[in-house]
């Protein structure tokens, strides 16, 4: 006969396995709801109802010494992304994005940034080869209200740059709401190719951004176990949400920047029509190469030309990430979500595009083989090389006119990408391959899946500038802000590092 005191011990005991079960399917069951609903798809559904806004080119005046003047005002305004709903964002010279900056190569550029902003922010030059006390990193703070003016002679090869905020620890919130845009820098050898380049015509400007819209706000919260950052359930193209855009030449030339905070794209078109990649970050290829897909990350462009037939249309469309992620790191970095883009509308009839040149224009990065040293970063998210980003601490010292291999590994279970200001650089290989032809141009900015390692050629032409430090860091905005970023100075050989200052200025 089971004890009264037994058959309470016997109820309670069941009890509680109960409230464990309980409780463990409950959690199991949040879980499987965040996961199943974290996967995004405009695949399919996208009705392409607005015509592509095209950024206005930016006005400039040129002064009696050929210096080219561009003017850009730091705003906070309202955008109507639907009609009928004003969001508050922020914008250059405009409420949302700014103007598209152009100049040749050679040329002496000054740009008069006014902060209309109620806080502090920064204007980067991100591809500009460029003296640091004018890249506009966290250490070229323009306070409310106040006018920073940097300037300096173009030294570059025509390419697709941009500029965006880059005060530390703000910079997703920044450029989520809207400070963003692109710097073109053309010269004599690009022109010389006949590649389609009537700016908004055939040579489009392709900002890809993705947003959340809550009623009448942009939403920029990160949802549950996003590590990677903010992660939009729509996408824009130079601020227009699902647009199309007629086209009326045989070929057309998509500048691609993903200007998002943290989402990876893989660019293809609906019907997996081949294009030519004739660009990438810093420049023109030597040959074009022909591929169906692009993969870009945050900060990354690529020029592709496509091929249009009479009376056609096609979708750029985004793709599901192939990066070897993890089934868990793959869902929760946006990796399983596909998104339709830019729908291009062919005219019944088009007017004739000349043939692409088979050869584009020679390197015009170095090869590594005159490296005098390697040098290792260990990406996490945790920091480069184990140390978070300090204001006041020189990680890397760099000698003005030397060439330096970097090996660049991502050493956690988390897409990171690594970008490096002042420099476009050569891709010498990419997990102990050849790197694939997308990285085969110039590059400032490049992604590096999990365990993977690739190693950079870099060439520090200067000038030389002991205190005033440019950033190297991972470009997902919220990895850059929480501290996955390091500091080099350009000095003098023989010279030593500064000592810059530990805050903001
Ligand atoms: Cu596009 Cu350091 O940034
Ligand atoms: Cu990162």
């Amino acid at each position: 006969m089971v004890s009264p005191l037994r058959r309470r011990l016997r109820r309670a005991l069941l009890g509680a396995g109960v409230l464990v079960v309980v409780v463990l399917t409950v959690i199991a069951g949040g879980v499987a709801w965040v996961w199943s609903t974290a996967d995004i798809s405009t695949v399919g559904t996208t009705e392409f109802t607005r015509p592509l806004t095209i950024p206005p080119l930016a006005a400039s005046t040129v002064e009696p010494d050929g210096t080219r003047v561009f003017t850009l005002d730091i705003q906070s305004g309202t955008t109507a992304f639907e009609p009928g709903h004003e969001a508050e964002t922020w914008g250059f010279n405009g409420s949302y994005l700014g103007p598209t900056l152009r100049a040749n190569n050679g040329e002496r550029v000054r740009v008069r940034v006014r902060n209309q902003l109620p806080e502090a922010s920064t204007v980067h030059w991100h591809g500009m080869h460029l003296p640091a006390t004018m890249d506009g990193g966290p250490h070229q703070m323009v306070e409310p209200g106040a006018t920073w003016t940097p300037e300096w002679t173009v030294a570059q090869p025509a390419s697709t740059l941009w500029y965006h905020p880059h005060p530390h620890g703000a910079t997703e919130d920044h450029v989520r709401r809207g400070l963003a845009g692109m710097f073109l820098v053309d010269d004599a050898a690009a022109a010389a190719l006949r590649l389609p380049s009537t700016y908004g015509v055939d040579d489009l400007p392709v900002i890809v951004q993705d947003l959340r819209l809550r009623g009448d706000r942009l939403d920029g919260a990160h949802t549950a176990f996003r590590d990677v950052g903010f992660l939009g359930n729509r996408t824009l193209v130079n601020g227009t949400l699902a647009p199309y855009q007629e086209i009326g030449d045989e070929l057309v030339r998509l500048r691609l920047l993903n200007a998002s905070t943290a989402r990876i794209y893989t660019f293809t078109f609906d019907d997996a029509r081949p294009f030519a990649l004739v660009g990438t970050d810093g420049g023109l290829l030597e040959r074009p190469a022909t591929l169906d897909r692009v993969q870009l990350s945050p900060g990354e462009r690529a020029e592709i030309v496509v091929r249009m037939r009479p009376g056609e249309r096609t979708v750029l469309r985004s793709d599901r990430l192939d990066a070897g992620l993890d089934f868990w790191a793959n869902r929760f970095a946006g990796g399983d979500d596909t998104f339709d883009i830019l729908e291009l509308r062919a005219a019944p009839t088009l007017r004739e595009s000349p043939a692409l040149p088979a050869a584009l224009v020679p390197a015009s990065t170095p090869d590594g083989s005159d490296a005098v040293t390697e040098r290792r970063f260990d990406l996490a998210f945790s920091g480069i090389n184990g140390a978070k980003m300090a204001m006041d601490r020189v990680d890397t010292v760099v000698t003005r006119g030397t060439t330096e291999i970097w090996a660049v590994r991502n050493v956690d279970g988390m897409p990171h990408n690594f970008h490096v200001h002042d420099v476009q650089f050569r891709v010498l290989d990419y997990a102990g391959g050849a790197p694939p032809p997308a990285l085969t141009g110039p590059k400032d900015t490049i992604f590096l899946a999990p365990g993977v390692t690739a190693r950079l050629a870099l060439r520090f032409d200067g000038p030389a500038d002991p205190d005033t430090p440019y950033m190297y860091h991972c470009h997902l905005l919220w990895h850059e802000d929480l501290g996955m970023m390091g500091q080099f100075v350009v000095v003098e050989p023989g010279q030593q590092a500064g000592a810059p200052p530990g805050h903001a200025h």
